[in-house]
């Protein structure tokens, strides 16, 4: 489908100018000043807003799981919920369209690839302290605005983007300094290539689609698996060695993962969108793709 192109405003705690990125205008704000929050939606002139902002830093995070059979608050929970929950009142309220980024971490991973019907994991330590930040937004969202799209993604990847090592480009850069550790062959995943997502935004926009919404390869793969079509090459290399999730030992500070993640897909091939699968995306990294 055709589009106009966006004309996009940013809000953030960086002006994406410092970062070589244009956009129409930008907005100050750090997501843990909620008044900050709830005026800049209130005023924006724009009809619609993604939400990317998040703490992410799994590992990181997690040491500020408050205790607890039903835990809240803290700096990721500030940012990644109650900030998120002010966004969808204030969207709601002032008509516009709100679309929250959420993640494949909202599942416990015992029973993925999970469809959009399927209901996330209720709280407990088998999930990260992030994905429950990022599931209590998904509720607030739901909640406050019937309206609003929660957009699912999973270990997001692409071709190009010197700012950040993504999922890929991360495991390239280990194993090119020879520091890859073992991957796990037993993690079921869907990584995210995330030129769909940017061609699908517009689309999503213009639609107004709501509810919740699924953007991942369509076919499942594991980490190992991914790591071995993306590094092996013909005239071999470093060793690339095989690790499970599951059999791991507990590492104090380190985040449990979903082990039978992964997002199934139906809806977003049914609403059309592009959907990469995971094969295809490397060969797109790799400059290998030939014909559609
Ligand atoms: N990466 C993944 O594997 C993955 C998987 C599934 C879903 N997601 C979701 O995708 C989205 C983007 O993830 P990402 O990996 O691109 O994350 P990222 O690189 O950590 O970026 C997060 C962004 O949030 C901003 N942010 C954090 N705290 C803020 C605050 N207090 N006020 C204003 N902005 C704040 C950061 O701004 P600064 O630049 O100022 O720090 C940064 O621009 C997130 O919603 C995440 O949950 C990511």
């Amino acid at each position: 489908m055709a589009h106009a192109p966006l004309r996009i405003a940013a809000a953030g705690r960086i002006d994406p100018a410092a970062r070589g990125l244009r956009v129409e205008r930008f907005r100050p704000v750090d997501l843990a000043d909620l008044p900050a929050v709830r005026e800049l939606l209130r005023n924006a002139p724009e009809p619609a807003v993604v939400n990317f902002a998040a703490r992410t830093d799994v590992d990181r995070i997690e040491s500020e799981r408050p205790a607890g059979p039903s835990p809240r608050g803290g700096p990721a929970w500030t940012v990644n919920t109650d900030a998120v929950a002010a966004m969808a009142r204030a969207a709601r309220e002032g008509g516009k369209y709100l679309v929250q980024i959420s993640t494949d971490f909202v599942y416990d991973g015992t029973g993925g690839p999970y469809s959009e019907e399927a209901p996330v994991a209720p709280y407990s330590e088998r999930l990260s302290w992030y994905g429950w930040t990022k599931s209590a937004a998904e509720a607030a969202v739901r909640a406050a605005d019937p309206g609003a799209l929660v957009l699912r993604i999973a270990y997001p990847y692409r071709e190009h983007f010197p700012e950040k090592l993504d999922f890929a480009r991360w495991m390239q850069a280990r194993y090119r300094e020879g520091t890859l550790p073992g991957l796990f062959a037993d993690q079921q995943i869907t990584p995210t290539w995330i030129p769909d997502l940017t061609r699908a935004l517009p689309t999503l926009l213009e639609r107004r689609t709501a509810g919740i919404l699924h953007l991942a390869s369509p076919s499942v793969t594991t980490p190992y698996e991914f790591g071995t079509a993306l590094l092996a090459r013909p005239d071999g290399g470093a060793e690339i060695r095989p690790a499970s999730l599951e059999a791991s030992p507990a590492v104090p500070g380190r985040a449990p993962r979903p082990l039978r993640g992964g997002l199934r897909t139906d809806r977003a091939l049914g609403l059309g969108l592009t959907l990469t699968p995971w094969r295809r995306g490397i060969q797109e990294i790799l400059g290998e793709r030939r014909g559609p």
